[in-house]
């Protein structure tokens, strides 16, 4: 009996065929409920004892010798038919497909279009790399001013000077040297300084800049503005306007928010006092509004930029400002849910 199973060990590993019928067919001859393996099971009892452990350790044999046979000819048989397109078990799950998401700064900046083209605001865009005119000289940074030292620029060509922008208030240049006012637009966009990177710095950020040009538009409209926003955009209504300086403005004044000390993170960011500065503002210099061909005898206007990384930070308390552009997809994929 022993030499019988054997035989049939023998014969299932040979096994081999290439449709479902033959397949089939061998393993109701092996597995079948009146198969093989069922008779020498049942044989069992009436082996004798001393042969019991042999019996045994062959039929197991047997018994898995002919499933890894049906199993894997079967795996062969199911992909013969994928390749040929069809697709044996129309029941199983497709391939989880990941969907992706908007990079915070992409968040950010939606929200405040969003905010200030509620009031009124169009959205203007311009190039990231720059003449000094734009970036400089028409913002009331002649050269050799030692303003222009503020804002430590990459530069991509000397004489004439070719540089990034350093901030986008060359996109507000070539908004006012193209339109009339009233003008109210924000320019968001990316500006380049050449700074240490640090955790709370980086030599590329974001801004929005704002401007808003018309007949007897006053500091108070300025403030009002701020206000708005920051109500909008965080449900904070405590701002704090620092008198300041830039060449472009006059006066000028640093816009700090209250935000709170709740959590390390707001510590991190706020230096520990709670207030953080999210920008500059002031009224538009008479001699912009010149260099641009605006009345300043006619017109006045104010004008704002803030950095969009602080605010994403804030909102998403991010400790580290250099996370926006590692791009590492776990921390990209926190924001599935902001889309
Ligand atoms: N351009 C300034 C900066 O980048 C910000 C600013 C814009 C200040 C408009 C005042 C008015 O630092």
């Amino acid at each position: 009996m022993i030499d019988k199973i054997k035989e049939y060990i023998g014969e299932a590993q040979a096994f081999s065929t290439q449709t479902p019928a033959e397949l089939e067919a061998f393993r109701i001859k092996f597995l079948g409920s009146k198969g093989l393996l069922k008779e020498f099971f049942a044989e069992f009892k009436n082996v004798p004892n001393e042969q019991k452990k042999e019996f045994g350790q062959v039929i197991n044999l047997l018994k898995t010798s002919a499933e890894e046979k049906v199993k894997s000819i079967q795996e062969a048989l199911e992909n013969k038919e994928e390749s040929k397109g069809f697709y044996g078990d129309l029941t199983r799950s497709g391939e989880p497909v990941t969907i992706g998401s908007r990079h915070p700064i992409s968040l950010v900046k939606n929200q405040i279009i969003d905010i200030f083209s509620n009031i009124g605001f169009n959205v203007s865009e311009g190039p990231e790399i720059e003449d000094d005119w734009h970036n400089f000289t028409a913002l009331n940074l002649p050269e050799y001013h030692p303003a222009r030292d503020m804002q430590d620029t990459f530069f991509i060509q000397t004489d004439p000077d070719i540089l990034l922008r350093t901030h986008t208030s060359s996109v507000q240049v070539r908004y006012m040297e193209n339109n009339k006012p009233p003008i109210r637009t924000i320019s968001p966009g990316r500006v380049f300084r050449n700074e240490a990177v640090s955790s709370r710095s980086h030599c590329i950020f974001h801004q929005v800049e704002g401007l808003y040009i018309d007949k007897d538009v006053s500091f108070a409209d300025l403030k009002q503005t701020l206000l708005h926003f920051t109500k909008e955009m965080f449900g904070k209504s405590k701002i704090r306007l620092r008198p300041s300086y830039f060449p472009f403005t006059e006066p000028s004044a640093e816009i700090d928010i209250y935000w709170g000390l709740k959590t390390e993170t707001d510590y991190r960011i706020t230096k520990g006092t709670g207030w953080l500065e999210i920008g500059g503002c002031g009224m538009v210099d008479p001699n912009v509004l010149k260099n641009c061909g605006i009345d300043p005898e006619e017109y006045t206007g104010f004008a704002f930029g803030m950095g969009i990384e602080r605010i994403a930070m804030l909102n998403y308390q991010i400790g580290d400002i250099r996370m926006f552009y590692e791009n590492d997809v776990r921390f990209l994929e926190q924001f599935k849910a902001s889309i």
